[in-house]
């Protein structure tokens, strides 16, 4: 069990101007922000950071998706990251999503589900260091 995990506030979120809306319920969630930065995936970055699905019949879709607009990036605090934060974002397809969980409230569709979590903490550690240096840490 680590005490970090790595977010992203996805296209259709930013752009439905729900990055405030979303920020502040991880915040009340009791996470706290480690490190965040605003920005846009080239084609060829959504690549690189969804390569474990290269094989998977959604990966072009979900590259093109995830360079489409500004994302979000961020790294979260908090005792047991990973598995807390899957909870608050609710399931990947948000019809079968929790009421009250983020997807729930903020996504659209099973692509364009409004906010990426880590699924284990070796990926957390990984996808954060795909988008911070360790420097960058506050
Ligand atoms: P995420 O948590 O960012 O990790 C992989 C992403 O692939 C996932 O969220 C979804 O947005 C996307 N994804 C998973 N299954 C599908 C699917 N069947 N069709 C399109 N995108 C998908």
């Amino acid at each position: 069990m680590s005490n970090r995990t790595f977010t992203m506030i996805k296209p259709d979120a930013t752009a439905a101007g729900n990055t405030g809306k979303i920020i502040d319920k991880i915040i009340e969630a009791g996470f706290s922000i480690k490190a965040m930065k605003w920005t846009k995936l080239s084609l060829a970055d959504a690549q690189k950071f969804y390569e474990v699905h290269a094989e998977r019949p959604f990966y072009g879709e979900l590259c093109e998706y995830m360079s489409s607009a500004p994302i979000v990036a961020a790294i979260l605090e908090k005792d047991n990251a990973v598995e807390s934060f899957r909870k608050l974002i609710g399931a990947t397809d948000p019809t079968k999503a929790e009421p009250g969980t983020i997807r729930a409230m903020f996504a659209t569709s099973i692509a364009a589900n409004a906010v990426h979590g880590s699924d284990s903490d070796e990926n957390a550690a990984i996808e954060g260091s795909f988008f911070f240096a360790g420097r960058e840490l506050a």
